[in-house]
């Protein structure tokens, strides 16, 4: 492997059937460069993080990993475990016959670890995601919000080098949304782990952003840095961050 030096996306297309998904889409994320994909319901962005984890080929253009060429024009170079990439599901696709605690190790199974290792690295990631309670039931025993975390937990335990989040805190509650947005950066920090989330929510994106690309019907339509579109995009998505921010920072003093 060549050194780390971040991922590129170059001129991908992607088509379902005759209908264009992602329309020559290009853009690089440099390490620890979290990066937000904004754009409306339908634009594309779940396709582009299931293209970028080699789930399918894009049907031209190509992707690198890190110097290596992962993907190119309707090619899987480097299959999806072996790209040091997790992928969070919008749908969460948890598998539904394991419990809880089956989810992280099924993951964990396929590296070299003991018996004892995967089930301590198991146990130790259930608990950063305050799941460990939950260990032994089945997804269907547990709520979305706890589905959610089982996700995480999934995608986090191997500590890939890119983390592909796919609105992944949409049904969690405020408290447990905020810890675990905490943990997950502190854990990126710690580990070089870059995210790449797609959200719809200004407060989830200024958490986590560095870099924001904004797609419409397949197309990148603007991408910087986040804190400068944040301040001068006229996208009505950036217009939109910019009046519910500061609704917030507008929120009037509370009485005793
Ligand atoms: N497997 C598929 N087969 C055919 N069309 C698909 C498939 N998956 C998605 N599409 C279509 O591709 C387009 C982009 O879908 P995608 O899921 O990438 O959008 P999205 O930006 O993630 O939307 P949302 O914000 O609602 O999750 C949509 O028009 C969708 O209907
Ligand atoms: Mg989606």
């Amino acid at each position: 492997m060549k050194k780390n030096n971040g991922l590129e996306v170059i001129q991908v297309c992607k088509k379902y059937a005759d209908q264009t998904v992602l329309d020559n889409v290009s853009f690089s994320v440099k390490p620890e460069q979290h990066t937000v994909v904004l754009g409306e319901s339908g634009c594309g962005k779940s396709t582009l993080l299931r293209v970028v984890a080699g789930l399918f080929a894009p049907n031209a253009g190509k992707i690198t990993i890190d110097g290596n060429r992962v993907s190119s024009a309707n090619q899987i170079i480097i299959q999806p475990h072996l790209r040091n990439i997790a992928l969070v599901f919008q749908d969460l696709a948890l598998w539904s016959n394991l419990t809880v605690l089956g989810n992280i190790t099924l993951v964990l199974s396929a590296k070299k670890f003991s018996a004892v290792n995967v089930k301590k690295q198991a146990k130790d990631v259930l608990e950063m995601c305050g799941i460990i309670s939950l260990a032994n039931r089945k997804p269907s025993e547990t709520s979305g919000g706890q589905q959610q975390r089982v996700a995480l937990a999934r995608a986090i335990v191997l500590q890939p080098k890119y983390l592909l989040l796919d609105e992944p805190f949409s049904g969690l509650d405020l408290v447990t949304k905020y810890d675990l947005m905490e943990e997950i950066v502190a854990l990126a920090d710690k580990k070089n782990i870059t995210i790449i989330l797609v959200t719809h929510d200004p407060f989830e994106a200024t958490f986590f952003a560095k870099q924001a690309l904004i797609l419409s019907r397949g197309k990148i339509v603007e991408s910087g840095l986040f804190k400068d579109l944040l301040a001068q995009s006229q996208n009505p998505i950036m217009l939109k961050f910019r009046s519910q921010l500061q609704k917030t920072n507008d929120l009037p003093a509370v009485n005793d």
